[in-house]
């Protein structure tokens, strides 16, 4: 219960409004409730932000219509599901994994790509846009095709990210505090069984014993962890480490850091060890598929691999979840030549 209020003090210190307490003491502030958390603290040389709020955003020395495309960028990430059947063809929001509306550290906070990019890419092995790195959450996280590049959505999207970089300098060099989703190290051996277990018992209550979440008059109350309506095997959540760190760090909601390292990574594994859509850059072979992709990203998840408990070949079917196709084209290769 303890932690539970305290997870609550923190969305509320990190909702403050910068404004109204000063620069340094909201981030002081938020420092000292996520250690207290069980977050880590900020190393000597790490760039510490603190996203401004949308309170921020009416007080902002902006140009009104500008205020208004970044309203709009806010309510499409919280709101994803607008865009179901259009770009959006699972349960997810993009505040689904980015918490606290893309601001939470630990939980892959989005500013951080506004201020990195332009850069090179590992996973579609190209240098990256803004844009491109939305669009590659649409493709894979959403399962879903990204709205049109300059478009309205898109445009509105990518304005939310960089209003919530305010004062940030570009291309910084320093690493930045709460970025991604740092796992633990990796223990000796991970137990299917004894992530089963857990799950069923910490997670299931929301999530459902099926993974399938929970939606409630087309709107998800909580999303689906694996099987069509979640993530398809090219998200960067299928990636143990991945979804460790996620969980870690944020799960189950409203308190995080609970479960121990080895819990953690037990539950990643069970939950990545079951279907879910298959990967747009899927070939019509899995063994292919697999050569292409390993390298850059499928050697850190379960992907083509047999599962212990069963023996069923992971990946190996053509099921789309609800997506009438496989690839959108923005998944190409580009080479300035
Ligand atoms: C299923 C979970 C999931 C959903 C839903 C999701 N993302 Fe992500 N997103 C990730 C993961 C995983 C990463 C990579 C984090 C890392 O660096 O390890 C990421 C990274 C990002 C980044 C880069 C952050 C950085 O540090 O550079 C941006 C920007 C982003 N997502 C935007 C979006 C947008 C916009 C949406 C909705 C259209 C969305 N995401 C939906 C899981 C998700
Ligand atoms: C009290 C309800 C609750 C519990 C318990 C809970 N979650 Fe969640 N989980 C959520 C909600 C709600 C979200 C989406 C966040 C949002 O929309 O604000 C989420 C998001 C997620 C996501 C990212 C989106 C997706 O569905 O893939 C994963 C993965 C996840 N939870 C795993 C877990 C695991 C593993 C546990 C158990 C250790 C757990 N959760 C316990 C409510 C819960």
């Amino acid at each position: 219960m303890l932690r539970q209020s305290t997870y609550a003090v923190l969305c509320g210190i990190l909702l403050l409004s910068v404004n109204a307490a000063g620069a340094d003491e909201t981030t002081q502030e938020s420092i000292d409730t996520l250690a207290a958390l069980g977050y880590p603290t900020p190393t000597e040389n790490e760039l510490v932000h603190i996203p401004p709020t949308m309170e921020d955003l009416a007080e902002a020395k902006l140009h009104p219509q500008l205020k208004r495309v970044i309203r709009r960028g806010y309510d499409l990430f919280t709101n994803t599901q607008q865009l179901r059947g259009e770009n959006v063809f699972n349960n997810m929001n993009c505040s689904s994994c980015h918490l606290g509306a893309g601001r939470m550290p630990f939980s892959a906070p989005i500013w951080p790509a506004a201020v990195t990019l332009p850069d090179f890419r590992g996973k579609n092995a190209h240098v990256n846009n803004l844009e491109e790195r939305i669009a590659g959450c649409f493709t894979y996280s959403m399962n879903g095709i990204p709205p049109d590049y300059g478009s309205d959505n898109m445009l509105a999207l990518a304005a939310y990210h960089h209003w919530l970089a305010k004062g940030v300098a570009l291309y910084p060099q320093q690493a930045i505090y709460g970025r991604g989703f740092p796992a633990p190290d990796r223990p000796e051996e991970l137990s299917y069984a004894r992530g089963e277990a857990a799950f069923q018992v910490k997670c299931s209550v929301c999530h459902g014993a099926n993974g399938q979440g929970l939606r409630v008059d087309d709107q998800t109350v909580f999303p689906a962890t694996w099987g069509d309506s979640s993530y398809n095997w090219g998200a960067g959540m299928v990636r143990l480490f991945t979804a460790t760190g996620f969980i870690k760090n944020n799960m189950p909601l409203g308190q995080p850091n609970s479960l121990d390292d080895q819990e953690a990574w037990d539950i990643a594994y069970y939950m990545s060890s079951q279907e879910r859509p298959q990967d747009p850059r899927y070939t019509g072979d899995i063994k292919e598929t697999l050569e292409q992709t390993r390298e850059p990203f499928h050697k850190h998840s379960l992907y083509g691999q047999v599962r212990e408990t069963d023996g069923h070949l992971l990946g190996a079917h053509r099921n789309l979840g609800g997506k009438p196709f496989l690839k959108p084209d923005t998944v190409r290769a580009r080479t300035f030549e």
